[in-house]
C-alpha cells in the first residue's frame, strides 16, 4: 500500500460520471478528505441521476460544478480555473461514454470540457458493463487515452450490478486512494530532474528508390519505453524515432526520422545532453546512389544494389569531446555469443554501458513485449531476468539515476 502521508494538502478535482458505481465516489471523497486532500467535484448530468448534488456538496464542503453554461459557476470558477487549481484530475466512475468523449476530444459538457482543457495529469477509474468494457471501441479509446499519458486504475473483475461477471467493476475507493497516493509519490520522485536525455528508437528505412526501402524488424517498443522511463524520473527527453507503429509517448519531445543519416542529424540537433541511449536498430548500410526514379524491370535482369556504410550514431555520440553526453548507453543485438560480442562492442563503440540482448529467432525479442538483457559496464556484467520491456526500461532508468547520484555524491 502506498504511503498516504503524501496526500495531505493535495488538491483533487473529481469528475463523477453517470454510472451505478457513482455511489462509491461519495466514499472516495470521504477517504480523500480524511487524508487532508481538498476535493472539488464536477458532476455530469448522468452522474446526477445516480448521486445527488447535495450529497457531493456536503461531502466536499464546496460547490458542485455541473453546468458549462451556468453564469454563476463560470463567473465564480471558470472551467479552466477548475483544473488549474487542482494537482490531479480523477474521473470516477469513468463511463464508456465519457472515455469515448475524452478520446475524441469532445467538449460537450462541463466534465468533458475540463478534461480537454486541462494540462494536469488525469487518473480514470473505469466502471461499466463487462461487454461495454470489452467492446473494441472502448478498448481502442482506452488504449489511445493511455498512449497520451492518461493513468488508469481498474476496472476489477466481479459480479456487476447487471448480474454479469467479468471486468468492469470500478476499483474500490481505497484502491483509488492508493493509486492517487502512488501517483503523487512517483511524481515527487524525480532524480533525473534537470538532466537532458536523447533516446534513439525503432528501425531506420534506407531508400532503394522512391518507393522501396531496406528496413529491419525493430518495433521501437524498448526504445520508446526507455524514453518514457527517463522522462518519468524527471529527465527532459528527446526521442529520435524511426518509423514505428507506436504513438508518440506523452512527456517526450519526439523527432521522427527515416534514415540513419537523419537520425544522426536529429541526435546532434538535440545536443547538449547528459544521457544518450541508442536503442534504435540502425541500418548498417544504405543503398549508394538511391535516386529519385523508380527502378524498372528493363529485361536486363535484377539491378545490382551497391551498399555503403551508414554513420554509426552510437560511436559518434561516444566520441570524446565537449559535447559528449556524460553517460552514453548502447544496445547490442546479437544472435549468439551475446556477452563476448557485446563486451567487444562496448569497447569498439566507446560507449559507457551496453545493454546486450539475444535477438535470435525464437526469443521473440524483436517485436515482442519481453526482453532478457545483460547490462555491461566497466566494472562487470549484470544479468537481468526476463522482464517486460517497460520493466527493463524502468530498471535501466533507475540505474542511470543511481549513476548520476553516485557521481554527485562522489564530487
Ligand atoms: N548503432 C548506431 N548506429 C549504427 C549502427 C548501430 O547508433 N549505424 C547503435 C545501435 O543503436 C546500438 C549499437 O549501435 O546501440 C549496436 O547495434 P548493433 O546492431 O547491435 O551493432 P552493429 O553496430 O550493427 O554491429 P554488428 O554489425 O557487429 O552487430
Amino acid at each position: 500500500m502506498a504511503d498516504h502521508a503524501i496526500l495531505a494538502g493535495k488538491r483533487v478535482l473529481l469528475v463523477i460520471a453517470g454510472g451505478i458505481a457513482a455511489y462509491k465516489s461519495l466514499e472516495l471523497i470521504r477517504r480523500l478528505r480524511e487524508r487532508g486532500v481538498t476535493v472539488r467535484a464536477v458532476l455530469t448530468e448522468a452522474g446526477a441521476r445516480f448521486v445527488t448534488p447535495l450529497s457531493v456538496q456536503a461531502l466536499t464542503e464546496d460547490t458542485v460544478y455541473q453546468d458549462l453554461w451556468s453564469l454563476t459557476d463560470e463567473s465564480e470558477m471558470g472551467h479552466i480555473r477548475l483544473s488549474r487549481e487542482a494537482d490531479l484530475l480523477v474521473v470516477a466512475p469513468a463511463t464508456a461514454n465519457l472515455l469515448a468523449r475524452m478520446a475524441a476530444g469532445m467538449a460537450d459538457d462541463l466534465a468533458a470540457t475540463v478534461l480537454l482543457a486541462t494540462d494536469k495529469p488525469v487518473l480514470v477509474a473505469p466502471a461499466m458493463n463487462v461487454r461495454m468494457w470489452q467492446n473494441a471501441a472502448t478498448r481502442a479509446n482506452m488504449a489511445l487515452l493511455e498512449s497520451r499519458g492518461l493513468l488508469r486504475i481498474g476496472p476489477n473483475d466481479g459480479v456487476m450490478a447487471c448480474n454479469e461477471y467479468g471486468p468492469g467493476r470500478m476499483a474500490e475507493p481505497m484502491e483509488i486512494v492508493d493509486a492517487i497516493a502512488g501517483f503523487f509519490a512517483e511524481a515527487a520522485y524525480r532524480p533525473l530532474a534537470g538532466r537532458r536525455a536523447i533516446v534513439t528508437s525503432g528501425p531506420t528505412h534506407e531508400p532503394i528508390d522512391p518507393v522501396r526501402y531496406i528496413a529491419n524488424r525493430s518495433s521501437g517498443k524498448q526504445g520508446h519505453a526507455i524514453a518514457v522511463a527517463l522522462a518519468k524520473l524527471g529527465a527532459a527527453v528527446t526521442l529520435v524515432s524511426g518509423p514505428t507503429r507506436l504513438p508518440d509517448p506523452a512527456g517526450c519531445t519526439v523527432a521522427h526520422i527515416e534514415t540513419a543519416r537523419e537520425m544522426l542529424a536529429a541526435c546532434e540537433a538535440a545536443l547538449p545532453a547528459d544521457i544518450a541511449v541508442c536503442a534504435a536498430a540502425v541500418a548498417d548500410w544504405r543503398v549508394e546512389g538511391a535516386g529519385d526514379r523508380k527502378l524498372k524491370k528493363d529485361g536486363g535482369g535484377p539491378p545490382a544494389l551497391t551498399l555503403t556504410e551508414n554513420p554509426d550514431i552510437l560511436a559518434t555520440l561516444s566520441r570524446p569531446g565537449e559535447r559528449r553526453p556524460a553517460l552514453v548507453v548502447g544496445f547490442a543485438a546479437e544472435t549468439g555469443d551475446v556477452l563476448a560480442y557485446a563486451t567487444a562492442k562496448r569497447a569498439r563503440k566507446g560507449c559507457d554501458w551496453i545493454v546486450a540482448n539475444d535477438v535470435s529467432p525464437g526469443t521473440g525479442t524483436f517485436g515482442g513485449s519481453d526482453n532478457t538483457v545483460h547490462l555491461i559496464r566497466a566494472d562487470g556484467v549484470e544479468s537481468w531476468p526476463t522482464m517486460a520491456k517497460d520493466a527493463v526500461a524502468a530498471r535501466l532508468a533507475e540505474a542511470v539515476a543511481e549513476h548520476f547520484n553516485a557521481n554527485l555524491k562522489a564530487k
